[in-house]
């Protein structure tokens, strides 16, 4: 038996080295060894096999008792949405984005709310230094008492403290600052990154401790060291904003314990993040205005419809060829839509260019919205504003026919409760029951719609 303490395995063949090398002797691949901490093998029977390791237990699911998973609300609402009600116990959530977004706000601010309703907590920081952290907690208003620290970035101080204080929720900052003794490599290096979260993750499981843990993102997009993390969590949050943007949205693109792709709104005010409880507002750029160009489209977040405004500009087109430039709307799409449009509506768009925004920085990848892009456009071409507060949405086909949309009635209850007047929808999407608040337009075709619009 090897007396080493590491290996090195590549992680695509599986083979391993006593040392690191630049390519791996099994198959060829470069750059693919990573540093892994020895487990000590099982002991086995002196006659081989299983013999001396004690059998387990299997049961069938029914004998299996059933409880709620207690969930603790972090009393900051987009935050608690986002969770899928609040903190569970012995959950392990990565939050990660940018470096400046606002992780180690969130959080602090967390730990002050949750640790206001007698929930022990601790805050490990390895980032910045306790009279940073301080200064924000200051800056924020906290209660500074209310909040306990631990200054650390090693890994086994860290869950040796962590188990004599005994905290209920365990926060961790960040965890691309940790390093294991066992390991070599330098805090960061994807081998540390796994194996303190591996600790963190089993420390959660065996204690019932809700653990965050940040990380930040690289300009890939990914969690650093590529998504080594994702899957060895429960939940994975990410927190995203527009350049400059004070708004900063929070998405769920894994949870064990509730729903994905939910998406939380937060303002970040000199006081810190605040949750923002009428995100529609926020992307609505001029709630009352008319102007060419614009639509208004109810897109499906998560559980829930948001008024997006969909911006177009068609315009002279000056050089060689026609330009289709989007911000917030996939590009092939558009060309896909300007086709349809030119076929079955005749609107013919191809020596011009057309720009496509979607205000407020949010992405929509939803084909609910074709029907709400194609009337900005029009608009935009001919010069005429939609009627103010109409709503508009429907995905088009090939054929230049309306397919119906996922939760229709939602969105149209959306725009009802946010003082629109008018809605544009498939005929599929008709809702059962008429609305005495909100006047509902159906159409089968986006010739029909458009001639409904202008
Ligand atoms: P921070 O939480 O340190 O970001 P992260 O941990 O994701 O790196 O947030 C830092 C930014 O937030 C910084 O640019 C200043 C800004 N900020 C405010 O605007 N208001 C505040 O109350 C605080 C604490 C920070
Ligand atoms: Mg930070």
């Amino acid at each position: 038996m090897s007396k080493e303490k590491t290996r090195f395995v590549c992680q695509k063949c599986g083979a391993d080295f006593p040392k690191w090398q630049g390519r791996c002797g099994g198959c060829g691949e470069w750059n693919c060894l990573i540093e892994e901490a020895v487990e000590k093998p099982a002991s086995r029977g002196r006659s081989g096999g299983y013999a001396g390791v004690a059998a387990g237990q299997v049961q069938t699911l029914d004998k299996i008792e059933l409880f709620e998973e207690t969930v603790i609300p972090s009393g900051i609402s987009e935050f608690d949405r986002v969770l899928g009600g609040g903190l569970v116990r012995g959950s392990v959530v990565l939050i990660g984005g940018d470096p400046g977004i606002g992780k180690s706000t969130l959080l602090l601010q967390t730990v002050h709310q949750i640790a206001a309703n007698q929930i022990s907590c601790l805050y490990v920081s390895g980032e910045e230094s306790p009279r940073q952290i301080g200064l924000r907690a200051e800056r924020l208003g906290l209660a500074r008492e209310s909040i306990s620290l631990f200054s650390e970035t090693q890994i086994e101080k860290i869950l040796a403290t962590a188990m004599k204080f005994a905290p209920q929720v365990l926060v961790v900052d960040s965890i691309q600052t940790l390093y294991s003794e066992e390991l070599s490599a330098a805090p960061g290096a994807v081998s540390q990154l796994r194996e303190c979260t591996a600790k963190l993750v089993r420390f959660a499981k065996s204690t019932g401790t809700t653990v965050f843990l940040i990380g930040h993102v690289t300009k890939e997009g990914a969690i650093a060291g590529p998504r080594v993390l994702e899957h060895m969590v429960d939940t994975v949050l990410y927190f995203e904003s527009e350049a400059g943007s004070r708004y900063r949205m929070l998405r769920a693109v894994k949870n064990r314990f509730g729903p994905v792709n939910e998406l939380g709104m937060f303002a970040m005010l000199e006081t810190g993040l605040k949750a923002v409880n009428n995100p529609s507002a926020i992307f609505l750029s001029r709630p009352d205005g008319e102007q060419a160009g614009s639509a208004i489209f109810p897109v499906w977040e998560g559980s829930r419809a948001l008024l997006v405004e969909v911006q177009a500009l068609v315009d002279d087109n000056s050089g060689n060829y026609a330009r289709r430039v989007t911000q917030g709307f996939d590009g092939g799409r558009l060309a896909m839509l300007l086709a349809v449009l030119n076929r079955h509506g005749g609107i013919p768009m191809h020596d011009l260019d057309v720009y496509v925004n979607v205000v407020g920085g949010l992405k929509i990848t939803e084909t609910a919205s074709d029907l709400a892009v194609v009337a900005a456009a029009v608009s935009s071409l001919r010069n005429v504003a939609i009627e103010h507060g109409t709503v508009i949405f429907g995905e088009i086909g090939l054929a230049g026919e309306l397919r119906p949309a996922a939760n229709g009635e939602a969105r149209i209850k959306t725009a009802e409760q946010h003082g629109f007047s008018k809605i544009v929808l498939p005929k599929a999407n008709a809702p059962r029951s008429k609305s005495k608040n909100i006047e509902i337009f159906t159409a089968q075709s986006v010739q029909e719609a458009l001639s409904f619009l202008f």
